[in-house]
């Protein structure tokens, strides 16, 4: 019996000392510590020994059982650590190594231009506000004094949306942010119908044409358009605005000057050119020898107008203008062709 304890001892160190995974461990445990295990067996034999012998061997046999029981611990602790150890190794870090290029994002080329000339007119006090993009008859044309069949419509062929019942006074897709300027005017005069205040608005937007698609014309663009109402609002006021406007947007040395022009909104209205940046004046392919580059449409709010976005015409007075970011960065990169900008082609907008 005692040499059976022996052997039972060695038998099972000695396979303990080949197990080196956690799987194996489990195994050996069942195999050498469960209740049908030979250390654990043994003690039920107890009574073939003699009386003298009995507690000698119990004792024997609980040392070994707590020599396996230790060896156990230990070797579960020392397959913890190579583990570890392992992954570890597996996990270096090696700093060495080129990273993965982060690409970046950039904002759109009219998007860069718009917020430019946000940015500029909220400097000169202006505020931004938005107008919808689906607009009525009503607003964008007859309450900016284009009468019904006024051939002035046909200077902005329209996107209708049809809808029945809505003869009179049809849905369309905004042709312009002009529009903007009676929303504007009307949230400001009905704060205070009888004493209107004073406004600085910018409006910007896209706008919707029914045009051919070339490489002048889009069927959409954006606009940015901008109105000042007050009670002592003059075309001088006008002028300096948008003289102003160009220095900070094309430069110090920005000259401009302004052209007679129609606009069934505006009395009188001009229109805005600056000098072309390109050839300094001189004249070449971007001004189309002219040296001039128009910007803008602007001109003194018509009392029409005026009197539709409910303030008085023999009290208050103001300008409003309109311009094209989209074109003023085609000429300011010498673009050729409007429609790289709703092309999405990766190469052109990567260049912004
Ligand atoms: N709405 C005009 C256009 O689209 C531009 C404009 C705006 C002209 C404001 C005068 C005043 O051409």
């Amino acid at each position: 019996m005692f040499e059976k304890l022996k052997q039972i001892e060695m038998e099972a160190l000695t396979s303990l000392g080949q197990v080196v995974s956690n799987e194996d461990l489990e195994k050996w445990r069942i195999g050498n510590l469960s209740r049908n295990s030979a250390i654990m067996t043994i003690f039920s034999q107890m009574g073939s020994l003699s009386k003298e012998d009995r507690p000698l061997f119990g004792q024997q046999a609980n040392i070994v059982k707590q020599t396996l029981e230790q060896a156990f611990a230990e070797k579960r602790e020392k397959i913890k650590n190579e583990e570890l150890e392992r992954s570890l190794a597996s996990e270096v870090l090696d700093v060495t190594l080129p990273g993965r290029p982060v690409r970046k994002g950039s904002y759109h080329p009219a998007t860069i231009s718009l917020r430019k000339i946000l940015r500029i007119l909220a400097d000169m006090g202006f505020q931004t506000y938005t107008s919808p993009d689906v607009e009525t008859d009503e607003i964008n044309f007859q309450a900016l004094n284009f009468p019904p069949h006024h051939p002035a419509r046909e200077m902005q062929d329209s996107i209708y949306i049809e809808a029945e019942g809505r003869e009179e006074n049809p849905l369309l897709l905004r042709t312009h942010t002009s529009p903007g300027q009676i929303h504007a005017m009307r949230k400001f005069s009905s704060k205070d119908p009888l004493n209107p205040p004073s406004l600085r608005i910018a409006l910007p937007g896209m706008c919707y044409r029914y045009e051919q698609i070339t490489a002048r014309s889009e069927v959409q663009f954006y606009q940015v358009e901008g109105i000042a109402v007050g009670k002592n609002i003059t075309y001088g006021d006008l002028k300096g605005t948008l003289a102003d406007f160009a220095r900070r947007m094309f430069g110090e040395s920005a000259r401009v000057r302004f052209r007679a022009a129609y606009f069934p909104f505006t009395e009188p209205s001009a229109e805005m050119d600056v000098e072309c940046f390109v050839c300094g004046g001189k004249g070449c392919p971007v001004c189309k020898n002219s040296g001039w580059l128009e910007i803008l449409g602007s001109g003194m709010v018509h009392p029409v107008v005026m009197q539709n976005g409910g303030y008085d015409p023999e009290v208050y007075s103001g300008f409003a203008f309109g311009m094209g970011p989209q074109r003023q960065t085609m000429l300011l990169h010498k673009m050729n062709d409007i429609r790289y900008f709703w092309g999405n082609d990766i190469r052109f907008l990567e260049q912004f």
